[in-house]
């Protein structure tokens, strides 16, 4: 069987979109025919060949649940898209770290579950990945299940702005242990920062000076009020430094998560400016408001990701996969323009490029 066995940790909006859509897509067939997805196969895999194997998380509505139930459990408040069946994989509960601060606890309320030996369910479960979708703040949980994904050899893929993949010493240590790392902070598939950076790209491919830019976001998700409040300084270094790539020379641009509006649930708005000059000096702005939906946002590249992930496995490749990292991530180990990174996943899928 072609099976990719993954545990998540976070069992939150992103994790949601993502189970609801190995359900939702598992009938796919052919590429570039499906509303939302690129791949209904990639690196030799079909999106039906994702299995979740266990699951994380330390709200009271979510553990000791089954994944199908606990991915609509409040705070969630993700689109319903699909209806997966019951998969059997009870939400365990894991450490409470620094999870869930005082801010997310108005969301949040903590179980009082007995916590669950991490490494020997990962082992228990089969898991070959675990996919991290704990909060954009927690770092001392993310560094804790990166190593427990390290002991119990599995591959870690994380979404959180939280240094990983990106950060030499944990990369190593990936290594040292033959498994695949990739991240950091997902890259949504079409959210405000692959817009920007295309808008970017554009401009300079047309020969405008981009003298000063900027992108605001407004979302009404767990993660947005996390974001907000502690994750802010964080969340702007790494989104600003993620268009500056696309940009081949220095200028003022900030991007960053805004603000958070609870009427808002998992959609966000997003608002770009954009001054900059053409022929003779003349000048040009632009102002474009996007509005999004989340969770759904970041599925179709958790779907790529994880394929990739398997492939990386099945061909014995270890450490930080530098291309699948930089086509669908914010802050990769080797950043690079959002053109040439879909080139590299393209010769890493024909084999070759190495990482
Ligand atoms: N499109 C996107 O939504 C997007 C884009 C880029 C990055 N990300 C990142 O993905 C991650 C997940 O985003 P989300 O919107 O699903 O967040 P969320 O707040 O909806 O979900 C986080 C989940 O983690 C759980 N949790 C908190 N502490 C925990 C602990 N110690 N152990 C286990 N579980 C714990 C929470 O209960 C919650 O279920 C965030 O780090 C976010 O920055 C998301």
């Amino acid at each position: 069987m072609n099976g990719i066995k993954v545990a998540l940790v976070g069992v939150g909006n992103v994790a949601s979109a993502l189970v609801q859509g190995v359900e939702y897509y598992k009938d796919a067939k052919g590429n570039n025919e499906f509303v939302g997805i690129s791949h209904p196969d990639f690196a030799g895999f079909h999106v039906k060949d994702i299995q979740f194997v266990a699951a994380f998380d330390v709200a009271d509505t979510k553990v000791g649940k089954d994944l199908s139930e606990a991915i609509f459990a409040a705070p969630n408040n993700v689109m319903r898209f699909s209806e997966p069946p019951k998969s059997g994989v009870k939400v365990m509960k894991g450490p409470m770290l620094d999870g869930v601060d005082d801010m997310l606890r108005a969301l949040v309320t903590v179980s009082d579950a007995k916590e669950a030996d991490v490494v020997k369910t990962l082992k228990d479960s089969g898991a070959e990945m675990l996919v991290n979708l704990l909060p954009g703040s927690a770092e001392e949980a993310t560094k804790f299940y990166a190593q427990a994904a390290l002991n119990a050899g599995c591959a870690f893929i994380n979404g959180t702005p939280i240094p990983i993949a990106s950060d030499r010493e944990w990369a190593k240590k990936f290594e040292e242990m033959g498994l695949p790392v990739v991240g950091d902070d997902i890259q949504d598939q079409l959210g405000s920062t692959v817009l920007h950076r295309s808008i970017l790209q554009l401009l300079v491919s047309r020969g405008v000076k981009v003298d000063k830019s900027y992108q605001l976001d407004v979302g009404g998700g767990a993660e947005s009020l996390d974001s907000h409040y502690r994750g802010r300084m964080r969340k702007r270094g790494v989104k600003s430094e993620a268009i500056s790539q696309d940009l081949p020379y220095d200028a003022p641009l900030v991007a960053g998560s805004s603000d958070y509006v609870d009427f808002m649930d998992n959609s966000r708005d997003s608002y770009f400016y954009i001054n900059g000059r053409q022929f003779g000096g003349a000048p040009i702005k632009i102002d474009i408001r996007m509005e999004v939906t989340d969770g759904p946002n970041a599925g179709p590249i958790l779907l790529d990701t994880i394929r990739g992930t398997k492939l990386a496995m099945k061909r014995g490749l270890k450490g930080a996969l530098e291309a699948i990292s930089a086509y669908g991530f914010k802050m990769p180990p080797t950043p690079t323009t959002m053109y040439r990174a879909e080139r590299w996943v393209e010769e890493f899928l024909l084999g070759k490029r190495t990482l």
